[in-house]
């Protein structure tokens, strides 16, 4: 008798990536980046949880501390780490003395070379470098060393073997350990599905959402035993899935609000998903949220704004590949190798139609297109790639700016003479960030001292000068998103703001600016939001700095302005 039941993935369900029991981000996946980050971030922190775990479990349970370099695993698993380090050393060993060889040859090289020719140099290539790169300088006549990225990806540098999935059942939204710092040993109860993140079963997994399949199909999709189905029930529903959304046709465009950075626009039957991460639906339950079950059948386009692993979460990109269109992604120059190419990384992972846009370079839809714009700051000025995107759905235009810094407020300017005003801006106001080493620290060949630390933070716009954007471009509506409020980002960000944390009272601020100035609409965006733009725009045929609302600054303030 054929089975007639049928199991779609519970609403609670998840399946985190992982490459060697860490969970996968971009500095994970890439072989130069991974190898670095692997030495000098991930066995190192294993080595001093070893030395003291105590001292790590304790610092993890302070909330504004858990993001820090400390692994959250109880003391009495010690042995267990010891032996995941001791066969991580083993298994990768390649990996690891790719990243030696890295930091020892550019130190060298930097020692050395001083601009005469670099020919000399190729034959004293440690053998882990060799055929990977090429020498070069930049004009001031530094030697660099500059790897073929997409090689390495076909190398014994990169092991798709590592790859896996853990799938359990969200308990509570902030009960995941936090991703950078805490590998997921094995667990009773859980399932540790081993695959490479391209294969295509991964995808039937995912279809399961809408397209449910008897038991015995998905437990062998997942390549267990009949007498491992009690592990896989609870993982899985019998309840009806709910149709998914139609695509939306209204006159005005339609922005729906998932959280973070993530924002599906729908206009004229196109649907655009920035910045990817979906909350599952807890089984103790938890704030409103719109979850997987909210997305239409299929997502036209999504747009990535940075790697960070609040904007490019392959967790919710590898569930939703089967039904994105087209992924794009900012361009990288392949010159630093931590401005790794999300291009290569995402084809790598199974995406078949990957983008990456030039600054001002357009994507057409009918009546619209996506516009990748200037992102300028947060990334502690190394330059890495980045984009913001500017949406024009008819005559409206809507900026999604992610964490940018408005370093210069002309950059706006020339955009609002190039593109016209845009009425609509969703934009953070994250201005303390992360010191320099916090998450690029395996990169550096020399250790930056404090001062630098101080200086260079991984920081977005405050009110000041998100204003100035606001200006710059003409805006009307102001959305502020990109904050990490939401409790599904705790285990990716651990950013446990208090109330009178400095980028609440910041986001507070410009919110009052917004409102003074006379904006229709001054909102800080949290859980589960939907709205429509207006189908006319205000002035969409005077693109003139003179048209859209003025905020000046008070004559004798820094702090405060007023709408002139
Ligand atoms: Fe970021």
């Amino acid at each position: 008798m054929p089975e007639k039941t049928a199991y779609r993935l519970s609403d609670s369900t998840v399946a985190e990536p992982l490459v060697n029991k860490w969970v996968a981000w971009a500095h994970v996946l890439p072989p130069v980046p991974g190898s670095l980050h692997l030495l000098h971030y991930q066995i190192r922190i294993l080595k001093s949880y070893l030395e003291d775990p105590q001292v790590h479990v304790r610092t993890c349970q302070n909330p504004k501390l858990r993001s820090g370099p400390f692994v959250d695993i109880p003391a009495e698993r010690a042995g267990e780490v010891s032996e995941f380090l001791s066969a991580t050393e083993t298994r990768m060993s390649r990996n690891i003395e790719l990243a030696r060889a890295t930091i020892e040859f550019q130190n060298y090289l930097v020692r050395e070379a001083h601009g005469l020719s670099l020919d000399q140099y190729y034959g004293k290539l440690p053998e882990a470098l060799r055929g990977y790169v090429e020498l070069v300088y930049d004009y001031h006549h530094r030697p660099s060393v500059k790897f073929f990225e997409g090689m390495l990806y076909k190398s014994e540098y990169y092991d798709k073997h590592l790859q896996s999935f853990r799938l359990f059942r969200q308990r509570r939204d902030n009960d995941r350990a936090f991703i950078m710092s805490t590998p997921r040993l094995p667990e009773a109860g859980l399932i540790d599905w081993e695959l490479p993140f391209e294969s295509a079963e991964v995808d039937e997994l995912f279809k399961l959402q809408v397209k449910p399949q008897p038991l015995g199909y998905v437990r062998e999709l997942l390549g267990l035993r009949p007498a491992e189905e009690e592990l896989l029930r609870p993982l899985l529903s019998t309840e009806p899935t709910a149709r998914a959304p139609e695509s939306w046709h209204g006159a005005e465009p339609r922005i729906r609000y998932f959280g973070h950075a993530c924002a599906l626009i729908e206009w004229n039957g196109v649907s655009i998903l920035t910045d990817p991460y979906i909350g599952v639906v807890p089984t103790e339950g938890g704030i409103a949220r719109h979850s997987y079950k909210d997305l239409p059948e299929h997502i036209d386009y999504v747009l990535i704004t940075h790697y960070h692993q609040d904007h490019f979460s392959l967790e919710t990109l590898l569930r939703l590949r089967h039904k994105i269109g087209c992924l794009v992604v900012p361009r990288s120059t392949g010159f630093f190798y931590g401005d790794l190419s999300l291009k290569l990384l995402s084809q790598t992972v199974g995406f078949k139609n990957v983008v990456e846009l030039e600054t001002m370079e357009a994507i057409p839809l009918p009546d619209g297109e996506i516009v990748a714009v200037p992102f300028m700051g947060e990334h502690a000025d190394l330059p890495h790639g980045k984009s913001a995107y500017v949406v024009r759905t008819g005559r409206q235009q809507t900026l999604f700016a992610a964490d940018s810094d408005c370093l210069d407020a002309r950059m706006y300017e020339h955009l609002r003479r190039s593109l016209g005003p845009i009425e609509t801006v969703f934009i953070g106001t994250e201005c303390v960030g992360a010191p320099l080493s916090w998450s690029c620290g395996p990169f550096f060949p020399v250790k930056p001292d404090f001062t630098l630390e101080k200086s260079r933070r991984y920081k977005g716009s405050d009110s000041h000068r998100a204003q100035q954007i606001l200006e710059a471009v003409g805006a009307r509506r102001l959305y502020i998103y990109a904050m990490g409020l939401e409790p599904w980002f705790e285990h990716m960000l651990g950013l446990a703001y208090s109330d009178d944390a400095t980028q609440i009272k910041e986001s507070s601020n410009l919110l009052k600016l917004a409102e003074e100035a006379g904006f229709e609409t001054a909102e800080r965006l949290f859980g589960k939001r939907e709205m429509l733009l207006p189908a006319q725009a205000h002035n969409a045929h005077a693109p003139h700095l003179e048209d859209g609302p003025t905020l000046q600054p008070v004559a004798d303030s820094e702090d405060e302005f007023v709408f002139d």
